[in-house]
């Protein structure tokens, strides 16, 4: 039996998770700064750095007691250094080193995008396919990150090995939702706000871009300029009040069906391309409940089991972390005290 220590603080939460075997979790504690980063609109990044500094400690105390073991029944601290904030991955980062060097147990670097992805498949399929013993998921799998940093296409061949098949060439899904959100007047973050909006409103009440650039790509900027338009009107100057008479519910519910659209159809064609024997869709925008259902409807169409993660694990947590630092343990993959935070990853 391994136990993983995992530390998280790669955007703005700082996440501390002991998993035993990459799958049984002891305790899991996630510190979130949504409330710090809401009268500004978004994260910033001096602001997360610091904040994670202050809670970085406490987090892992609280997690450790909560499972009632000390760093010595720790196996291996698994720790997030790719992608992210740079100031907030080294807080992270450098805990973990320390860490490492006052027990003497190994450092796994942890790629913070693929973790999402383990995190799906940490609980049970949605809708296994019959003779799919649970457990191991039948690679290779098409999966879906989309949160408010990434937005990208993967051909999945194990826990480890992640091969991308595209990416946002511009805003990330959760990240449109936020801005959108924004210039709604709703709040941050978006997502929640819109989903929640968008069940009292016609999916179909406004006209808006579906864009699909090259290949297995995507590109948000121009519906959320889209919505802008619809919102304030086509010749809108900063400070101009939304349209008399706009309804908010149908613009967020129309705004949230173009998004969908685009993520489920994006997923079917990459995996057709790839062949997948199921489907995974991760990252905090995994939360929306538009896209669950689409996704739903889809792999019955295409008779693939889909990994959705729970709540609970869509948004950044240190679970995933030490899940996925189990199975790269076990592969051998170590991290020294040159090891550097990256902030951007394949
Ligand atoms: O994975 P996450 O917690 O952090 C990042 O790594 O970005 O994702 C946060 C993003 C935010 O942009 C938020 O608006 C979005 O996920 N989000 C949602 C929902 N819940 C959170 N987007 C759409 N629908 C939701 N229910
Ligand atoms: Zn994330």
């Amino acid at each position: 039996m391994t136990l993983v220590l995992g530390l998280e603080s790669s955007c703005d939460e700082t996440a501390a998770a002991l998993v035993r075997d990459g799958r049984e979790v002891l305790s899991d504690r996630v510190a979130s700064q949504v409330d710090l980063h809401a009268r500004f609109g978004g994260v910033i990044p001096e602001v997360a750095s610091r904040s994670h500094l202050e809670a970085l400690f406490p987090i892992l105390e609280d997690t450790l007691e909560a499972a009632g073991v000390g760093l010595d029944a720790v196996d291996a601290l698994a720790v997030t250094n790719t992608p992210g904030l740079v100031g907030c991955l080294l807080v992270g980062l450098s805990a973990a080193k320390g860490l490492s060097l006052a027990t003497g147990k190994p450092l796994v670097p942890v790629n913070h995008v693929h973790a999402h992805v383990y995190g799906a498949l940490m609980e049970d399929p949605t809708d296994a396919r019959a003779g799919t013993p649970v457990g191991e998921p039948p690679w290779p799998l098409a999966s879906l990150v989309v949160s408010g940093g990434h937005t990208s296409l993967y051909a999945s061949a194990s826990p480890t090995e992640h091969r991308r098949l595209g990416r946002t060439i511009d805003d990330a899904a959760g990240e449109a939702y936020d801005k959108v959100s924004a210039l709604l007047d709703l709040g941050y973050p978006g997502g929640p706000v819109i989903d929640r909006l968008a069940t009292d409103g016609d999916p179909a009440a406004f006209e808006l871009p579906r864009p699909r650039p090259d290949g297995l790509d995507f590109s948000f900027s121009g519906l959320k300029t889209a919505v802008l338009y619809a919102a304030r009107g086509p010749n809108t100057k900063r400070g101009d009040p939304l349209l008399p008479g706009l309804s908010v519910p149908d613009l967020a519910a129309s705004f949230q069906a173009a998004v969908v659209d685009v993520l489920v159809d994006r997923l079917v064609e990459a995996a057709r391309a790839i062949d997948a024997g199921g489907l995974v869709i991760c990252g905090g925008v995994a939360a929306n409940r538009a896209l669950r259902a689409r996704a739903r409807e889809e792999a019955d169409r295409l008779g693939l089991p889909l990994f959705l993660p729970s709540m609970r694990l869509a948004t950044d947590n240190a679970v995933m972390i030490a899940g996925l630092g189990y199975h790269l343990l076990e592969r051998g993959v170590r991290g020294d005290l040159a090891l550097d935070a990256a902030p951007r990853a394949d």
